[in-house]
């Protein structure tokens, strides 16, 4: 898996920075004059979606360095490595198969020589059951009570997944269940929800792959004091309380059924983990059909990043494309734009997917990386963010690569919404593109009645410079199986980079600093021994107590 040469010195990467010294000014809108068919040869079909790359600062030269650079770093041998059940996490010591979890044929995949794939089945066959007996008011709350609410109580990987996934696919959930997600150890966080909730009628999934998180378990704890202050028993916990986790000890020591309990392996990682177990919430909102629906359309991508050549390979021309921004433009973030309110939190699953798994400087061997690496990814649904931060986008100092991401049929039926929004989507990829001239703002200037020093001041105000670089994805709809493609277009688009970066990105030790020392305050607040700080730390620790 080791790449043994720094990446900046590879021929290939050489050849792509003079190949950008040579055409990377050169405005898209002469690439797309000097070949009229750019489109249809800068866009890619696979698994349903459609990415148009079009719009990109990169002609057919570059995206034949950018997939020699993919053949040089060894992605091929890299994917067949991860598909293979490798341990190529290798500072965990780890596979990494989340791939297994959306195996749909019979092909077994296997990890240290033994198949995992029985396994998978059985807790999918398990969360198929249970989610259908709660959605057919099989299974019932102490009082007798169908459930109505469902809590899922967990945080990063054991929240975002399942949280953006119910968001999107609203308009596929069970009428009769309310989806609420807690993550955070803020009190108001578990506390809103549980105002809204009624104990006889609510359902609460501790999820945590560790079951050892600090704020999993504090919301845990205080959920199941709340039921049992509702007048519950002991016994009843079990109708109220499932979990999702790795560790069997823990849930039981934790005080739930393990007959409730729903598991997953350590070779899942916590942000590709809502195919696994962790997608208990998804399959109980869409039922088991949506649920395989997603599944289905997440093995769709795999299939195609697994056989198709880099040059036509969706994850890989997205990842590269990232690779050839941040190496060669200096765009150090890249913003989603979801044209689809019900893809609000894709943002947020995006940032941990790529700043968790990328956001790293040193390589798998430990060395330093020598380019800068994993981008900051923002962003918000279009079209509000064209009122708020797209100013930047179009008019600020940065280059700031922009992924749209549209469905082309929505099911509220409100058909002119859905026009206008796409509209909006189209309009602002070509604006970053053409911008403006300093002749085309005197001539709409002089238009409207300006002349002379009034007209000239406001030229460079509203100068856009364009050849501002946009990839746009293209969803058939927002349904499971069109979700489970992109989200595994994402999470295979990120191991490219990786492989391209020579980052583990499977590990997340840039995590644990700040745990450590919030246990230490935490006891120190609680009342323990004062610990050795700097003088801010003292100064900040002593301004909570004063306050306490
Ligand atoms: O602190 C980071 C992290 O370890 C993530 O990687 C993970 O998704 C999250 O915490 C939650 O972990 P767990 O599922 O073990 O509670």
């Amino acid at each position: 898996m080791n790449p043994p040469t720094p990446l900046t010195q590879t021929p290939a990467w050489r050849a792509l920075a003079a190949h950008r010294d040579e055409t990377g000014e050169r405005p898209m809108s002469a690439l797309f004059a000097a070949d009229p068919a750019r489109f249809e040869r800068f866009s890619v079909r696979a698994a349903g979606l459609f990415l148009d790359y079009s719009k990109n600062r990169i002609d057919d030269r570059g995206m034949a360095l950018l997939a020699a650079l993919a053949r040089e770093r060894g992605l091929e041998a890299a994917r067949a490595a991860m598909f293979g059940g490798q341990r190529i996490n290798n500072t965990e010591d780890r596979a990494v198969l989340h791939v297994a979890l959306r195996n749909r044929g019979d092909a077994p995949l296997e990890v240290d020589g033994a198949d995992v794939m029985p396994a998978v089945r059985d807790v999918l066959r398990r969360m198929g059951a249970f989610a259908e007996a709660v959605r057919e008011g099989r299974w019932r709350g102490h009082t007798g009570e169908a459930i109505t609410d469902i809590v899922n109580i967990g945080i990063g990987g054991s929240d975002l997944g399942p949280a953006m996934a119910c968001q999107a696919l609203a308009a596929h959930g069970h009428p009769r269940l309310a989806m609420h997600f807690v993550s955070n150890i803020d009190g108001d966080h578990l506390a809103g929800v549980l105002a809204r909730v009624k104990p006889a009628t609510t359902l609460f999934i501790v999820a945590s792959k560790t079951f050892t998180t600090v704020e999993t378990m504090t919301n845990a704890a205080s959920a199941r004091a709340w039921f049992l202050a509702g007048g519950a028993a002991e016994a009843d916990v079990a109708k109220h309380f499932v979990a999702v986790s790795t560790n069997a000890q823990r849930v039981a020591a934790f005080g739930i059924d393990p007959a409730n309990m729903f598991g997953f392996w350590d070779w899942v990682g916590g942000r590709y983990s809502m195919w696994s177990a962790v997608g208990l919430p998804i399959a109980l909102y869409v039922g088991r059909d949506g649920f395989d629906a997603l599944l289905d359309g997440a093995c769709a991508m795999d299939r195609h990043f697994a056989e198709a050549p880099p040059e036509r390979n969706m994850p890989v021309i997205l990842g590269l494309l990232g690779v050839w921004y941040r190496g060669f433009f200096g765009s150090a973030s890249v913003s989603v734009a979801p044209y689809a309110q019900a893809l609000a939190r894709l943002p947020a699953y995006l940032q941990q997917l790529e700043m968790e798994s990328n956001g790293k400087s040193v390589t798998r061997d430990g060395r330093p990386v020598d380019t800068p690496a994993c981008p900051v990814i923002w962003g918000e649904p279009g079209t509000n963010g064209q009122h708020a931060f797209f100013q930047l986008l179009h008019q600020g100092t940065d280059l700031i690569p922009v992924d749209f991401i549209a469905p082309l049929t929505a099911s509220h039926g409100l058909a002119d919404h859905h026009r206008l929004l796409l509209a909006n989507c189209i309009a602002q990829s070509k604006a970053l593109m053409v911008g403006r001239t300093a002749g085309e703002v005197r001539a709409e200037l002089s238009a409207a009645g300006l002349a002379g020093e009034a007209l000239e001041a406001l030229v460079p105000h509203r100068v856009f410079p364009g050849n501002r670089p946009s990839n746009t994805l293209l969803l058939p709809d927002l349904s499971p199986r069109s979700l489970g493609a992109l989200v595994a277009l994402y999470e295979h688009k990120v191991f490219v980079q990786s492989v391209i970066w020579d980052i583990n990105a499977f590990d997340q030790w840039g995590v644990e600093l700040g745990k450590q020392i919030a246990a230490r305050i935490g006891a120190e607040l609680a009342g323990g021994a004062p610990g050795v700080h700097d003088g801010s730390t003292l100064g900040l620790i002593a301004a909570v107590r004063a306050a306490s």
